[in-house]
């Protein structure tokens, strides 16, 4: 089932919430593209440019936790490329020719992005907000 955006996923930081809704959108385009019976080979496709955007998040996200010195930045590296790797598997799959994980892939993928949102990245949105380095997150929305 597709997700649609809700003012309860905006963290107030434009540059963020922007690619949370890209994420979101491309994650609809999987369900819409599978929902229609679409070959897994093209399944696949949009699977992996849901996957190539999230790489570029988590690359935007890093960065900005690294200048405030987030402290648990690890933990939450690690919570990334454990989404890459399975979401690289499932990739693997479809591109096989395989649809019997396609169910699985869309769940996985819809849980861990209202997760990712609604509890990950609400825990340190405050922090950056209040950072003096907010200035970064200005400049690329302007
Ligand atoms: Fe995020």
């Amino acid at each position: 089932m597709e997700i649609k955006w809700e003012s309860k996923y905006c963290l107030d930081i434009k540059m963020i919430d922007d690619q949370h809704q890209h994420l979101v959108n491309l994650y609809n385009k999987i369900v819409q593209s599978h929902s229609k019976k679409q070959p897994p080979l093209l399944v696949g496709a949009f699977v992996r440019g849901f996957l190539d955007q999230a790489k570029l998040h988590f690359k935007t996200e890093e960065a900005e936790l690294r200048k405030i010195n987030y402290q648990n930045i690890n933990k939450h590296k690690e919570s990334n490329d454990t989404f890459v790797i399975k979401i690289t598997g499932y990739l693997a799959e479809f591109n096989k020719g395989n649809e019997s994980t396609a169910e699985q892939t869309l769940e996985y993928i819809k849980d861990w992005l209202l997760n990712h949102i609604l509890h990950d990245n609400r825990m340190f949105a405050t922090s950056i907000k209040n950072s003096a380095n907010t200035p970064s997150f200005q400049t690329a929305t302007a």
